[in-house]
């Protein structure tokens, strides 16, 4: 349906497409997903010609849409876009805003759009919000009323930029299952995301990007699961684990518990056990293995999370003398520890310098 050949985009200071080739399918579900820079809102603006391609050509049911000669508008017309600020005329009600395009460029008449539109209104759980303004709904029905916008137009592809990013955590299962919806009608989607479960979930093929170019192509086993090529498999790696190495007792704590935050996000950790990893890591780390170490220390924490069984782990390894932190005097924080954990384990170890390490599946 789509076919991308040699596409290249160049910006004065930056090319973040070098030669991206691939293929669409009707039916395709793809999750574009990759490191922040690496060109995925560039290449779902190229297909959409909201970006003129340096090079390359980009096909649309067999026609260049690329060539001087071909109509814009038309083709513009075939693919819907979700942007991550909505994007909604502010001046015009919900179901204004979803009538305008298909009368103006489908002429379709009003009562015709306003028939489908509210139809579709009815498949998001909006249908009572018709008449209400942009500015009195919620995060999450704005960009359903915009995902609504999209599909009046009857588009073949709907290319979705991080439609839930700009969303309040509350508000991001409201629209994600909208998104699932649409992929279970056999829709065809583009979707950046960086919520990789969700990227995994919806999702027939994943494109990861890198290097100027869909780097890793495959289904979501094989690019979360397997993937083959060095950078996938270190990007893949460091979603799953959030590592920090601490060497002051002055480290910064409320940047370290930001990053736990945001790895949570990323892997969809319920809140509720990133708060009790942080509370772990409060008593255990910080108040009973911090105390006991040298001036000169290391203090490795690891968390990884594993989607396919749920559970989060946390891994503390230090050096100088070995320290059983089960056998800490400090029993009011291990206790608030433990009760956080479903187990706390200990082993001496010689690896790198670190003497101790201490497993604990979080709760
Ligand atoms: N209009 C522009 N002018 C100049 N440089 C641009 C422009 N748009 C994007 N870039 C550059 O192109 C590169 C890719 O940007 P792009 O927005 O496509 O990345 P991305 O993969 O979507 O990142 P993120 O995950 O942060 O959204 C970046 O280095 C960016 O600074
Ligand atoms: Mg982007």
């Amino acid at each position: 349906m789509i076919t991308i050949r040699h596409l290249k985009k160049e910006y004065a200071n930056a090319t973040p497409l070098k030669d991206v080739n691939v293929e669409i399918h009707k039916g395709d579900v793809i999750s574009v997903i990759g490191p922040s820079g690496t060109g995925k809102s560039t290449l779902i603006r190229c297909i959409n010609l909201l970006e003129t391609p340096t090079s390359g050509e980009i096909f649309v049911d067999g026609e260049c849409i690329t060539d001087k000669k071909c109509n814009i508008n038309k083709v513009r017309q075939k693919m819907g876009m979700v942007f991550q600020s909505f994007n909604l005329f502010n001046h015009m009600n919900v179901i204004e805003n979803i009538m305008a395009a298909p009368m103006d460029l489908l002429k379709k008449s009003k009562q015709e759009a306003y028939d489908y539109g509210i139809e579709l209104l009815r498949t998001v759980g909006l249908a009572d919000k018709a008449f209400n303004y942009p500015d009195q709904l919620s995060g999450g029905q704005k960009q359903r009323v915009a995902i609504v916008r999209a599909l009046a137009m009857e588009p073949e592809i709907i290319l979705l930029d991080e439609p839930t990013s700009a969303l309040d955590p509350t508000m991001v299962g409201e629209v994600q299952a909208v998104i699932r919806d649409l992929a279970r009608k056999g829709l065809t989607l583009m979707i950046v995301t960086h919520e990789m479960r969700f990227a995994r979930e919806i999702a027939n093929r994943v494109f990861y990007m890198d290097e100027g170019g869909v780097y890793e192509d495959g289904t979501p086993e094989e690019i979360f699961d397997n993937p083959k090529k060095e950078k996938t498999i270190r990007f893949i790696k460091h979603l799953k684990v959030f590592e920090h190495l601490i060497t002051s007792k002055d480290f910064d704590f409320i940047g370290f518990n930001t990053d736990l935050e945001e790895f949570g996000r990323r892997n969809q950790v319920a809140p509720k056990t990133i708060y009790r990893a942080q509370s772990v890591f409060e008593e255990l780390a910080v108040q009973c293995v911090l105390p006991k170490l040298d001036k000169d220390f290391k203090l490795n924490v690891a968390f990884e999370y594993s989607q396919e069984e749920e559970t989060l782990f946390m891994t503390l390894k230090y050096d100088g003398d070995t320290f059983d932190v089960r056998n800490t005097p400090n029993v009011i924080s291990f206790a608030i520890a433990e009760n956080a954990s479903e187990s706390i384990e200990y082993a001496e170890i010689d690896e790198d310098g670190f003497k101790n390490l201490v497993t604990v599946k979080i709760k």
